[in-house]
């Protein structure tokens, strides 16, 4: 099979974009990174990008003003000028509309920093720790409409520890995800992901290839 054309939007740091690219560069991954594309143009990311000789594309949002879907036009069009098969959003924070999110139904991949559907939303490791679980982690899922939800495709856990504050705990997840991003971007590659009732089902792949559990006197 050919490889997918990803495209991966960013709107800062960059580090799991960095993680795909690590992941593409392997003959064997059955993606390539065809295009990094970010609503800030200062992202750092999109500086990583250039130097990586990737193909760039900004899309600032303030210049659409409240036009929502004006910006996800725009967006769209940086896409299909680059013949993008498979979207991956890594740390890209805007909302995006039922216009955009429809044309990539179970083609756009998300990572969110938590276990889904614990702790939606921002400031996920804080929460995490006030609210005192013992079990913590990130997802990567397909997106709909409604934000940090989607059939869920990848997860990875670890333990929280009684000296974690919400710093030590986002760096031991961002490991995670740099590990469970390029898994699920694989298995969907493939194809090997179905959607069964609004949940995945992963074909011809050990578990192990989408769920990650540190041990809990490691983590
Ligand atoms: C990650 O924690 C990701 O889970 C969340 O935003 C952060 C992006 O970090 N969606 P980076 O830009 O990939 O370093």
């Amino acid at each position: 099979m050919a490889k997918r054309r990803v495209a991966i939007l960013i709107s800062g740091r960059g580090s799991n974009m960095a993680a795909l690219l690590a992941a593409a560069r392997s003959e064997d991954f059955p993606a390539e990174i065809a295009l990094v594309l970010s609503n800030r143009p200062a992202a750092k990311g999109l500086a990583a990008a250039r130097e990586a000789g990737l193909a760039t594309a900004i899309v600032d949002h303030t210049r659409f003003g409240q036009d929502r879907e004006a910006f996800e036009r725009a967006l769209q069009a940086e896409l299909e000028k680059q013949q993008i098969d498979i979207l991956c959003l890594a740390g890209f924070m805007r909302l995006l509309t039922p216009w955009l999110v429809s044309r990539w139904h179970g083609r756009m991949l998300n990572i969110h920093p938590a276990l889904l559907p614990a702790f939606k939303g921002l400031d996920t490791h804080a929460r995490a720790l006030a609210a005192g679980v013992k079990i913590h982690g990130a997802t990567v899922h397909f997106v709909i409409p409604e934000m940090d939800s989607g059939p869920v495709i990848a997860q990875g856990a670890l333990a929280v520890r009684d000296d974690d504050t919400p710093d030590t705990l986002a760096a031991r997840v961002l490991a995670l995800e740099h590990r469970i991003y390029p898994a699920a971007l694989r298995l969907v590659a493939e194809e090997r992901v179905r959607v069964v009732d609004g949940r995945c089902v992963i074909d011809g792949a050990p578990v192990s290839d989408h769920v990650l559990l540190v041990p809990a006197d490691e983590a």
